[in-house]
C-alpha cells in the first residue's frame, strides 16, 4: 500500500507464563517499536497495540508447576512483562490483557458471529484423553513425534522444531505431559474452522498478491503449508482455563488460545480507542489502513493462515498488509529456553546494566535475526558498545558538545562561508532520512541502523579532516563554520536515532536544547539542513555511552555457566526399577586394563578394545570413540561387567562391557579404582 491513511501495528501478545527476554525483544518488540516510532515521526496516524496472552496451556502448566491458580500466574507476569516493555521504551499505544472483560466480549462475539453465519463445522470425534488426569489432551498438554520432521518433543498443536501446525491426533507416539500416560481416545464435540475451504483464496492472496514485498522466510513457510493441503482446525478445547465457548451445548469448553489471542489485537485497539476517545473501527475495517503484524517465526502459521482465514470468514475486516516475521535469537550458541533459564531476562539486565536500555536495543537491532537465526554473545555486546556506540556515536557527539562549550560557551556560532566540503557534508547528511526510511519501510532494521551509524561516521570523518582543535589557533573564523556544520549533524543524529535509541535521542535533544525548536520531525533533517540556528544555546556535554569493562561481561558469562551447571544437575535421571539382592549378585564386575584400542571402521562411536580382566584377556566393543582417542587409553584401568552375554557389534563379538559414568551433557568417564594397588581381576562389589 503506497501511502495509507493510518497504520495498525501489532506485536505478538506474549504468553504470560514467565518474564520476557532478549529473544522477545529482538524478534518482535524492538523492530515493531522502531517501525511505530518512525511512522509517528513522519506524522502518520498509528495504533501500536499489544497485550498479555493469558489463556492457553502454557499458563495452566505454569500454574500447576507453581501450585497456584492460573489467574495468579497471569497477574504476576502481566505486571512484570508490562513494566519491562515500558522500561525498554516500547511505545505501545495500548497494552491490554486477554483476561480483560473487553477481550472476552470481543472474542466471544467474534466466535458467535462466525457460528451464526455457519462458518464452522461442528463435529464429534474421538480425541486424546488422559484417564488419570481426567482431562482431554490438546496443545501443550501432549507431546509426541512430529509427523512432518520426526522431532520427538512436538506439541499437540505445533512442532517447535519445524514450525508445522497440526492436530494433536497427528502426533506419533503421543504422551500426556501431565502424567506421562499414553492417552486413550474419548468422544467429544468441537467446532472447526474449515481451512481447506480458504486454501485457494489464501494462496491467491499471499503467494500471488504479496510475492514481492513479504519476507522470503514467511512466504516459504506459507507455501509449504498450502502445498501440504490445509485441514479443518478445531477452534475450541475441553479445558477449564480460557474464554467459554458462547454457544449452547458447549458447556465446559473454551476457545482455543490461538483463536482468542489474535482477536486480542482488536480488543486492545478497542480499549485504546475508548480511553482516547477515538473510533477503533477504521483501524480494522477501513481499506486505507495498513495492518502489520510483528511476530517471531513460530507464529507465522497463525498470522498468515489461521487469523486471516478468521478475518476473511467474518468478512468486514482488513487483512494484514505484511507479516515481517523474524527468525530466532540464540544465546551463546544455544536456543533460548524459559524452562532451562537459558535467557537474558529484561528485568535482570536492567539491574546489572541500569540505564543501558539503548545499548541492548542497539545490539539486538544490529544483530537482529531478520533472515536467519542469530546468536547473542556477551563479548559481541561489549564490542558493539565499546567500538560502535562509544567510539563512533558517543565520540562524535562528545567532541561537538565539548568544543562548542569550550570555544563559544555553548552558543552556536555564525557560519560565514561554506567550503565545498561543508556543502557536500551537509548534502550527504540531508540524504540520510530517505536512506534510513527506505530500509525501515522494507523492514530492514539492521540496515537502517547501520546507515544511522554511517551518519555518525560522516560526522567523525568531517571533524577528523577539518581538525577544528588545530585550526582554532590559526583560523578561528573557519572553526565557527566547522562547528556549525558539525552541530547540524549532531542534531540530525538526535532526530534520526529516535526510533532505534530513544533514550539517547532524548538526552541528545535535551543537550542540544532542541525541545524549544519547532516540532522536530523526520523530514526536517532533509528539508531544513540548518536545524540548529546560530545564537542557539546548547547545554553542557554529558557522556551518552560509557565503556563496558571485561569484569562486567565476565559476570554475565559466569551467570550463564552457573545456569548450565544447574541444568546438568537437575537432569540426573530418576532411579530405575528396584531389583533384589540376588539380581545384584548375578553381576560379575572386575577391574581390568585396556591393552589395545582400535576404531571400528565406518562407525562413529565404536572402539574395539583388548582388555586384561585378570581371568583372561578379551575383546570388548565399547561406544566411547567420540570421547576418547584410542592411543590415550592404552593402560587405562577400567571396571568391566565380565559375565554379560556376548553379542556381535558390527561383526565383532563383544565379551563384556566397560562401565562408564555418563553426564547429562554427554561426557563419559571411566569407573576406575583409586590408586594402583588394585590388580586386574579383582572384584567390584
Ligand atoms: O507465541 C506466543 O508467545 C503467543 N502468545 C503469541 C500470540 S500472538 C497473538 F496472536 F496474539
Ligand atoms: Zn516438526
Amino acid at each position: 500500500m503506497q501511502d495509507p491513511k493510518r497504520y495498525t501495528i501489532t506485536a505478538a501478545l506474549p504468553y504470560t507464563n514467565g518474564p520476557v527476554h532478549i529473544g522477545h525483544l529482538a524478534g518482535v518488540y524492538v523492530p515493531a517499536d522502531i517501525y511505530a516510532r518512525y511512522l509517528r515521526l513522519n506524522d502518520k496516524e498509528v495504533a501500536f497495540v499489544c497485550g498479555s496472552d493469558e489463556h492457553g496451556v502454557p499458563i495452566t502448566l505454569k500454574a500447576k508447576a507453581e501450585g497456584v491458580s492460573p489467574q495468579a500466574v497471569v497477574d504476576k507476569y502481566h505486571e512484570i512483562i508490562k513494566s519491562s516493555f515500558k522500561e525498554f521504551g516500547i511505545t505501545f499505544d495500548n497494552y491490554s490483557r486477554t483476561s480483560a472483560p473487553i477481550h472476552h466480549e470481543t472474542a466471544s462475539d467474534f466466535f458467535k458471529d462466525l457460528y451464526e453465519h455457519g462458518k464452522f463445522i461442528e463435529e464429534t470425534s474421538a480425541q486424546l484423553y488422559d484417564e488419570d488426569a481426567k482431562q482431554f489432551l490438546a496443545d501443550r498438554f501432549i507431546v509426541g513425534t512430529c509427523p512432518k520432521c520426526g522431532f520427538e518433543e512436538s506439541y499437540g498443536d505445533q512442532c517447535e522444531n519445524c514450525g508445522t501446525s497440526h492436530n494433536a491426533q497427528d502426533l506419533i507416539n503421543p504422551k500426556s505431559v501431565i502424567t506421562g500416560n499414553v492417552p486413550s481416545l474419548k468422544e467429544t464435540k468441537h467446532w472447526y474452522l474449515p481451512l481447506n475451504e480458504y486454501e485457494n483464496w489464501l494462496s491467491e492472496w499471499i503467494l500471488k498478491g504479496h510475492k514481492k514485498d513479504w519476507k522470503a522466510n514467511v512466504l516459504g513457510q506459507v507455501k509449504s503449508w498450502v502445498d501440504d493441503g490445509l485441514k479443518p482446525r478445531a477452534v475450541t478445547r475441553d479445558l477449564d482455563w480460557g474464554i467459554p465457548v458462547p454457544v449452547k451445548g458447549a458447556e465446559g469448553k473454551v476457545l482455543y488460545v490461538w483463536f482468542d489471542a489474535p482477536i486480542g489485537y482488536i480488543s486492545s485497539t478497542k480499549e485504546w480507542a475508548k480511553r482516547t476517545g477515538k473510533d477503533w473501527e477504521p483501524f480494522w475495517k477501513d481499506q486505507d489502513t495498513s495492518l502489520i503484524h510483528f511476530i517471531g517465526k513460530d507464529n507465522i502459521v497463525f498470522h498468515c493462515i489461521i487469523f486471516p482465514a478468521m478475518l476473511k470468514a467474518q468478512g468486514s475486516y482488513i487483512l494484514p498488509e505484511n507479516v515481517p516475521a523474524n527468525e530466532f535469537l540464540n544465546l551463546e550458541g544455544n536456543k533460548i529456553s524459559t524452562s532451562k533459564n537459558w535467557a537474558v531476562w529484561l528485568h535482570e539486565y536492567l539491574v546489572d546494566f541500569p540505564e543501558k536500555q539503548d545499548v541492548l536495543r542497539y545490539v539486538l537491532t544490529a544483530n537482529a535475526p531478520e533472515t536467519k537465526d542469530n546468536d547473542f554473545t556477551w563479548k559481541d555486546f561489549q564490542a558493539r558498545n565499546n567500538n560502535e556506540l562509544v567510539a563512533i556515536f558517543g565520540n562524535f557527539i562528545n567532541r561537538v558538545l565539548v568544543l562548542t562549550n569550550k570555544y563559544y560557551e555553548g552558543v552556536i556560532p555564525e557560519a560565514k562561508t561554506f567550503t565545498d566540503i561543508d556543502l557536500q557534508t551537509l548534502d550527504l547528511m540531508s540524504k540520510y532520512p530517505d536512506v534510513i526510511s527506505s530500509s525501515i519501510k522494507r523492514y530492514r532494521f539492521r540496515e537502517a541502523l547501520s546507515e544511522l551509524m554511517n551518519l555518525a561516521r560522516l560526522g567523525n570523518k568531517y571533524l577528523a579532516d577539518e581538525e577544528p582543535w588545530k585550526q582554532i589557533k590559526t583560523d578561528p573564523e573557519r572553526v565557527k563554520t566547522i562547528m556549525f556544520v558539525a552541530l547540524q549533524i549532531a542534531s540530525a543524529l538526535a532526530v534520526l536515532s529516535e526510533p532505534f535509541l530513544p533514550f539517547t535521542s532524548g538526552r541528545l535533544k535535551a543537550m542540544l536544547n532542541m525541545d524549544d525548536l519547532k516540532t522536530v520531525k523526520w523530514s526536517v533533517v532533509s528539508t531544513e539542513k540548518m536545524l540548529l540556528p546560530s545564537q542557539h544555546q546548547i547545554e553542557k556535554a554529558e557522556l551518552l555511552f560509557s565503556k563496558i569493562e571485561d569484569a562486567e561481561i565476565q559476570l554475565q558469562i559466569d551467570k550463564l555457566e552457573a545456569t548450565k551447571a544447574s541444568n546438568i544437575e537437575v537432569k540426573i535421571e530418576p532411579q530405575k526399577e528396584t531389583i533384589n539382592f540376588e539380581d545384584f549378585t548375578k553381576l560379575d564386575i572386575r577391574i581390568g586394563t585396556i591393552l589395545e584400542a582400535k576404531k571400528i571402521p565406518k562407525t562413529k562411536k565404536l572402539l574395539k578394545l583388548k582388555v586384561d580382566v585378570g581371568i583372561d584377556t578379551r575383546t570388548i566393543v565399547s561406544g566411547i570413540a567420540e570421547s576418547f582417542d584410542p592411543k590415550d587409553i592404552i593402560g587405562q584401568k577400567v571396571s568391566v561387567l565380565v559375565n554379560l552375554a556376548p553379542r556381535k557389534l558390527r561383526g565383532v563379538e563383544s565379551q563384556g562391557m566397560i562401565l562408564m559414568s555418563d553426564t547429562a551433557d554427554g561426557k563419559l568417564s571411566f569407573i576406575e579404582p583409586d590408586g594402583d594397588t588394585v590388580g586386574n581381576g579383582e572384584r567390584v562389589s
